[in-house]
């Protein structure tokens, strides 16, 4: 009953021309396919363009950051407002990346939550741990704060438009990716921290993606788990054959 989703996260990586290049590769591999909502996030400067080359195709278009404000003296971001002008689905919000090299905090990241909620945008919400805080023991605490923290206040008419992504820092970007059973477990103690939260409808009714050096060799294993409901892909998201063979993953 969770319609699966694929999401390419292609971070700072694509020119306009490259973008363009990657859409046009996996609508030709994609064409087609059903049972599974694949989502890009391009770079801001390549969003127009990506849009263009999507028009018509069942690919969404999202953002990797916004600010979590309409208008107004904020130099150098961009709100959700913006990002829908420019044919945004979904916004990645509380990225790791962004977390650790940017200094967000989960009240900041909670404000974008609610400010892409009011503009009615789909969010890809990150969460995970670092590998000191799995070998302290905290990676159970860790989950926690940033979940009651990113998703204060969110009702569960609000989490309708949430999809959670768990990526465990250690995983990403790093090719160690953590093992199906891993993946399981953190996943179903997310989906019990949303039931606390917001009850048992919306727990069972959220995505739960897993990010973390997914590619085409694991990506079945981790579709199997019961708990799993997509993936969001960095580094193999960025050639059209590997990301679209990720996006049409197979579960026994
Ligand atoms: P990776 O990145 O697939 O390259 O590990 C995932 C992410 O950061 O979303």
């Amino acid at each position: 009953m969770r319609m699966p989703m694929i999401a390419g996260n292609w971070k700072l990586h694509k020119t306009r021309a490259e973008a363009r290049d990657l859409i046009e590769g996996l609508k030709s591999q994609l064409e087609g396919l059903t049972g599974v909502e694949v989502v890009v996030a391009p770079p801001f400067t390549a969003l127009e363009t990506a849009a263009a080359s999507l028009a018509g195709s069942a690919i969404q278009l999202a953002a990797q950051n916004c600010y979590p404000e309409t208008t107004g003296a904020f130099t150098g971001e961009v709100s959700p407002l913006l990002l829908k002008d420019a044919g945004c689905r979904y916004v990645i919000v509380g990225h790791s990346e962004r977390r650790q090299l940017l200094g967000e905090s989960d009240e900041f990241i909670n404000r974008k939550v609610h400010a892409l909620s009011q503009a009615a945008l789909g969010i890809i919400f990150c969460i995970g741990e670092t590998l000191d805080e799995r070998e302290a023991d905290q990676m159970f605490d860790v989950l926690r704060r940033q979940v009651r923290l990113g998703l204060k206040g969110v009702t569960p008419d609000i989490m309708k438009d949430v999809v959670v992504a768990y990526e465990p820092v250690w995983a990403i970007g790093t090719g160690k990716t953590a093992t199906d059973a891993q993946a399981q477990e953190a996943h179903a103690f997310v989906r019990a921290l949303l039931r606390e939260q917001l009850g048992q409808a919306a727990a069972d009714a959220t995505r739960i993606l897993y990010g973390g050096s997914v590619k085409s060799g694991n990506v079945d294993g981790l579709m199997a788990q019961p708990d799993v409901d997509g993936a969001l892909v960095g580094g193999a998201s960025l050639k059209a054959e590997e990301f679209a063979r990720v996006a049409c993953f197979q579960t026994v």
